[in-house]
């Protein structure tokens, strides 16, 4: 059995279990981080596209701006298209001058490797067999790597271990409090090869359902449709996600995506989880691992950075002072952010999709929903609401 010692173990190589490793690497405090899936795999893996503001300004901190400066597209605006018509929401001009980017995680991923890798910090990958324990004194996680058993002994664990991981079930179910919504959607995703006809983010709801039209470069679209959370991809070859898309994505102007060559295509079910508390003992969780919002509005990621910036922060000061304070209150402000991002996330989601689940009341949620959307491209308050929440506060 390899033995090792260091101070943060993390289980995760996600963008909250790689952030986190960084973030610390910065205040000189030793961690190790393992990931069950290979490098490749978590680079090429598509999710996230939208960075928000604090996000940005987090990469810059870090010294992670270059590339995101050179690649990322700073957008200003979003569209919300009904009845045949786009409404442009200026997000900058209504907060102040705060705006989101395009940025795929898999970059945000690509540069955390690199910078750890860079530092010599331990990042392990392909690991086996991931247990932790002890988390009310010298907590320890057990894993295998290329068949061998290592044991690392840390004083805090971090559980960056994103929605299906083990951290979140090690804790015993009395203590903790899982909240959770399922909805009856589920998102089809394609990436194009296609250069955006649009250039800003258009979320569309059509009486056949949702769409939104995205990108992550300037020759790379993203789309997804809503979709029954029982859809079998093998439905849907291209020709009919794209007759599905221009049907629902079309505004009267002529505007329509440009097709290409798709070269991912995948389901999402969408779901709502909050874990309360957020810690137990020395674990501490961040990321998916504590909480899922529906992509509508786009603040996974998101929350997840916020989790880890307060987590480091938190650590830091433990290091310095003895001090477990911050690390006491990491769990309640993470859920007001958490609670404030799933109300955000519910509102747009509901907003925006069709439900068809509900049998005799969806002919009055359509009405409803067509005077919400109405009322929210009319009011400048109702915008700013909007706008002031999509590009999202300042972490805290
Ligand atoms: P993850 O990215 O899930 O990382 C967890 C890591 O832990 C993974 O690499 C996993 O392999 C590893 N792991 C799991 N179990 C173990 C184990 N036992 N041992 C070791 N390692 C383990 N968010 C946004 O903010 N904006 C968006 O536009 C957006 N769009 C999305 C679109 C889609 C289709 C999807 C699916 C998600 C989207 N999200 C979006 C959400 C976002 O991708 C997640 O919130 C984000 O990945 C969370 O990061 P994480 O590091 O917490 O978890
Ligand atoms: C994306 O580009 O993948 C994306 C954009 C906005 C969302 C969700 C996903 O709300």
């Amino acid at each position: 059995m390899e033995r090792i010692r260091t101070q943060v173990g993390i289980v995760g190589g996600g963008p909250a279990g790689l952030m986190l490793g960084h973030l610390l690497g910065l205040r000189g405090i030793h961690s190790f981080i393992l990931e069950d899936r290979s490098q490749e795999h978590v680079i090429e893996r598509v999710r996230a596209g939208v960075l928000e503001q604090s996000t940005v300004d987090l990469m810059h901190e870090v010294g992670l701006g270059e590339r995101l400066d050179r690649e990322g597209l700073r957008h200003e605006g979003i569209y919300v298209a009904f009845g045949g018509e786009r409404h442009r929401i200026p997000l900058a001009e209504l907060t102040g001058g705060r705006a989101i980017t395009i940025y795929g995680q898999n970059e945000v991923v690509k540069d955390l490797i690199e910078a750890r890798a860079a530092s010599g910090e331990p990042l392990r990958f392909e690991v086996d067999d991931v247990s932790i324990r002890d988390f009310d004194g010298l907590p320890k996680i057990h894993f295998r790597h290329g068949g061998q058993p290592h044991e690392v002994t840390c004083d805090f664990i971090a559980g960056c271990d994103g929605s299906r991981g083990i951290c979140l079930p090690s804790i015993p179910a009395s203590q903790v409090q899982i909240y959770e919504r399922v909805y009856p959607f589920a998102w089809l995703g394609i990436l194009v090869d296609a250069a955006p006809s649009s250039d800003e983010l258009v979320y569309s709801l059509h009486e056949r359902g949702f769409a939104l039209f995205s990108m992550r470069s300037p020759q790379v679209t993203r789309l997804y449709l809503q979709v029954s959370p029982e859809e079998d991809i093998e439905q849907w070859p291209d020709e009919r996600i794209w007759s599905e898309l221009e049907l629902r994505l079309h505004t009267r102007d002529g505007w329509t995506p440009h097709r290409g060559p798709v070269t991912q295509k995948g389901i999402t079910r969408m779901r709502s989880v909050v874990v309360e508390p957020m810690d137990h003992g020395r674990l501490f969780l961040a990321g998916d691992a504590a909480h899922i919002v529906p992509p509508t509005g786009a603040k996974g990621l998101n929350l997840a950075m916020a989790d880890v910036w307060r987590l480091a922060g938190a650590l830091d000061k433990f290091y310095d002072s003895g001090s477990e304070t911050e690390l006491r209150a990491y769990s309640e402000r993470g859920l007001r952010r958490t609670w404030r991002a799933q109300r955000f996330s519910a509102w747009m989601t509901s907003a925006l999709h069709r439900d068809n689940s509900s049998g005799d009341s969806s002919a009055f949620d359509q009405r409803r929903q067509r005077a919400e959307l109405e009322y929210l491209v009319s009011s400048r308050a109702a915008m700013t609401s909007l706008a002031e929440n999509y590009v999202g506060v300042a972490f805290d």
